[in-house]
Parts: C-alpha cells; sequence; structure tokens
C-alpha cells in the first residue's frame, strides 16, 4: 500500500498554461484541452485541479454552452497513474458547487461522451446524468461547417441522421441536489478527506475549494440541496 497527498483546488488564470501543459502531456481522444476554454474556466473560477507535490494530476472544467442558463461540464482528464481513487466524482462535485452558486436557480447542466467511453459513461451516469435525445443546438454548432469553422471531421462518418459523434446527458435537479449534499457530507468533518482505491493505495485529499469551505458558500448550498 502506498499513500499520497493531493490537494483540489479551484484553477486561477495563473494556472492557464501548467493546465494545458497537462493535457499535452496526457493526450486522450476524449478530451480536447481547448486553450480558448480552459482561459475562460480559469478567469471565472470554473476550472478545477489536483496536485500532487506542486505538480497536476487531474483537471476539469465548466464551460459556457452558448444556450441561456445550460452549462457544459467537460475536459476531464485524470493522470493514468492516478484514476481511481473518486477524483473524476470529486471534480463533478467541485464543478456543480460552483455552477450552482453562480448561476440562476433554475440553471441546467450538461455533458457530452463518447458512446465507447464506458468509464465515463459509467462515472456520469452514477451523478445521475441522464440521457438527453434532443441537444440544445447551440451544442451541435461545432459538429457543421460554417464561417470561420471547419465542422466536425467525424461527421460525415455518422448515421445518416445523427447529429454529434458525442451522446449528450442533462442532469436532474434532484441528483444535482443529491451530488452537492453528497459534496457537502463528504467535506462535513474536515475538507481532508481519504481516498481508497480497490488496490489499497491510499490518497489524503485536501479540498480548498471555496465553496465548501466557506462557512457562507456551505450555507448557501445547504439552502438549494433543501430547495430554500
Ligand atoms: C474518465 C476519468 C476522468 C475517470 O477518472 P477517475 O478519477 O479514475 O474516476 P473515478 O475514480 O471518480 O471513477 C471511476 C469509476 O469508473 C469505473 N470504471 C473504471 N473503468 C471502467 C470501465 N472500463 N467501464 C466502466 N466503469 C469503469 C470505476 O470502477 C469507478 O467506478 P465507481 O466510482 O463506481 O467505483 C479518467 O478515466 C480519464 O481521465 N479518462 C480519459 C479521459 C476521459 O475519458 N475523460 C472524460 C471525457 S467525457
Amino acid at each position: 500500500m502506498t499513500s499520497w497527498n493531493a490537494t483540489l483546488r479551484t484553477a486561477t488564470a495563473d494556472d492557464v498554461d501548467a493546465i494545458l501543459q497537462f493535457y499535452k502531456d496526457n493526450p486522450n481522444k476524449n478530451v480536447l484541452g481547448r486553450s480558448d476554454a480552459v482561459r475562460n474556466a480559469c478567469e471565472n473560477g470554473r476550472q478545477f485541479l489536483v496536485e500532487v507535490e506542486g505538480a497536476i494530476v487531474g483537471v476539469s472544467g465548466a464551460f459556457p454552452s452558448g444556450a441561456k442558463s445550460l452549462v457544459e461540464v467537460g475536459g476531464t482528464r485524470v493522470a493514468d497513474d492516478w484514476q481511481g481513487f473518486g477524483l473524476q466524482e470529486r471534480l463533478f462535485w467541485a464543478r456543480f458547487a460552483a455552477i450552482v452558486l453562480t448561476e440562476d436557480r433554475d440553471v441546467q447542466i450538461t455533458t457530452a461522451v463518447d458512446p465507447d467511453n464506458a468509464t465515463s459513461k459509467h462515472s456520469i451516469l452514477k451523478q445521475g446524468f441522464a440521457k438527453w435525445d434532443e441537444p440544445a443546438p447551440e451544442l451541435l454548432v461545432e459538429c457543421d461547417p460554417g464561417p470561420g469553422r471547419a465542422g466536425c471531421e467525424k461527421k460525415a462518418a455518422l448515421p445518416a441522421g445523427a447529429k454529434c459523434c458525442s451522446d449528450f446527458f442533462l442532469i436532474s435537479r434532484d441528483a444535482l441536489r443529491a451530488a452537492i449534499r453528497a459534496f457537502l457530507d463528504d467535506t462535513k468533518e474536515s475538507t481532508t478527506v481519504t481516498r481508497r482505491r480497490k488496490s489499497g493505495d491510499v490518497l489524503t485529499l485536501h479540498v480548498t475549494c471555496k465553496t465548501v469551505c466557506d462557512p457562507e458558500r456551505r450555507e448557501d448550498l445547504e439552502a438549494f440541496c433543501e430547495g430554500r
């Protein structure tokens, strides 16, 4: 058994270059790591990262969708050696809390997943996302060619009528409340939590996000969970 210390924190504008480098060093066909989206999320408190001894081991963001009151969560990459500790789940919770505290209460949260990405699909279904068969058109803008954009190269290979190579999912209000409740409960006694993976390895995770470290913000999240 091996144990490590890690920190889950909100990224800032100073982290943009390191996050983009992390995507480059950990390439994966399911994650784009777009610089404009990362920069925007860092500047708006919607990019999160996990560090071990100062090195990034996981990143994730929340991005404008182009549609009003619809936020897209994505860009999650947990480095291979650090998978299985539940970091993706905590990155979801951190993003949900940041979105709920800064958007209208009727905000909807969506995510897109490649149908073949079994791990990611498992993890979003566990959070309570459900398939969205008719996603908002704003989410599909990049698929087709248009002014200033080439369109998605995968579109031509899709079956007739298919709009996108990814499946879209939405999280229900109840599932969102349950996820935020889980984040609050996980950090209730202490914002340092212990994560174990199946091999027995232990990760001591220090959660420093204001959403759960600041009592007033915790209270606002409690109110959201209770529908107040
Ligand atoms: C998807 C990813 C972010 C998950 O990171 P992680 O921190 O290891 O995720 P977690 O530990 O929170 O959860 C992983 C879950 O997937 C499960 N899992 C792992 N491999 C799986 C597989 N092949 N099929 C189904 N479930 C799988 C684990 O058992 C665990 O489930 P549990 O929470 O019920 O025990 C990581 O695998 C990754 O970076 N993948 C490549 C990039 C990617 O696909 N990003 C998402 C784009 S939509």
